[in-house]
């Protein structure tokens, strides 16, 4: 389908054909438990407490591929509004099921709104997007923050694009990739945070998160 929308007001045409993978979103509806039992012990963190401080109190959250729901539950606590979504249906149930943040089914290509959002917290899910379509995710993502609004970018880094041993597609990307694409959008970058984690696969992958902000 083919929608227009605004941004800064100039108006585009935008496809919306599917942006979601969807044997990856069936490996996450399958592995949901083992994902909430890796990720369950509730920790705000640094990125979270640096994103916390680059918004208002109490402002809006987007939490774009929230998963089993752990960072709204957070935000949440620490006074936000936070909208949860996420394109797999079991992460929005178990999300659901123990925390009452109103988490709700909805993929990338449902961004669709207009300076709505304080920030937004993307954290490992647009990994899971196609090379061609991550500047354009990011666009919209753009258009939905308030200037001044902030957004937390987690990503797995490295080269090209490949399933993993679950099935689940990913698109690496370099640090300097990152902060490119960031800045070609609009987005000024604040921090860079960088690391290695043992994922849900069994591999220890490198990661960095990207903290930028919409200029006022
Ligand atoms: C690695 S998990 C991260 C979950 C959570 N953000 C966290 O930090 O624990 C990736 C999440 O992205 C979701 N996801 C993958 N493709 C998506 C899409 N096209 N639209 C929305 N969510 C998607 C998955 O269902 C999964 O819950």
């Amino acid at each position: 389908m083919r929608v227009f929308f605004r941004l800064q007001n100039v108006f585009m045409l935008r496809d919306t054909s599917t942006m979601s993978d969807e044997q990856t979103i069936a490996v996450y509806n399958d592995k949901v438990n083992d994902y909430r039992e890796m990720t369950k012990e509730l920790k705000e963190g640094e990125a979270l407490e640096q994103f916390m401080a680059a918004i208002p109190t109490k402002g809006l959250v987007l939490d774009l591929g929230c998963g089993p729901g752990n960072s709204s539950a957070l935000l949440q606590k620490f006074g936000f509004s936070v909208d949860p979504v996420d394109a797999s249906t079991e992460m929005v149930n178990i999300a659901n099921a123990h925390f009452p943040i109103d988490a709700r089914l909805a993929t990338f290509d449902d961004i669709n709104a207009s300076e709505h959002y304080d920030g937004v917290w993307a954290n490992f899910s647009l990994l899971h997007a196609e090379r061609q379509e991550f500047s354009t995710i990011l666009t919209f993502i753009f258009a939905a923050i308030k200037s001044g609004g902030a957004l937390h970018l987690g990503m797995k880094t490295g080269e090209g694009a490949h399933r993993d041993e679950l099935g689940r597609f990913y698109t690496f990307y370099t640090r300097s990739e990152l902060t490119h694409c960031l800045e070609s959008v609009g987005f000024q970058i604040l921090s860079t945070r960088t690391g290695a984690d043992k994922g849900l696969a069994g591999t220890v992958d490198p990661w960095v998160t990207i903290l930028s902000r919409k200029p006022l």
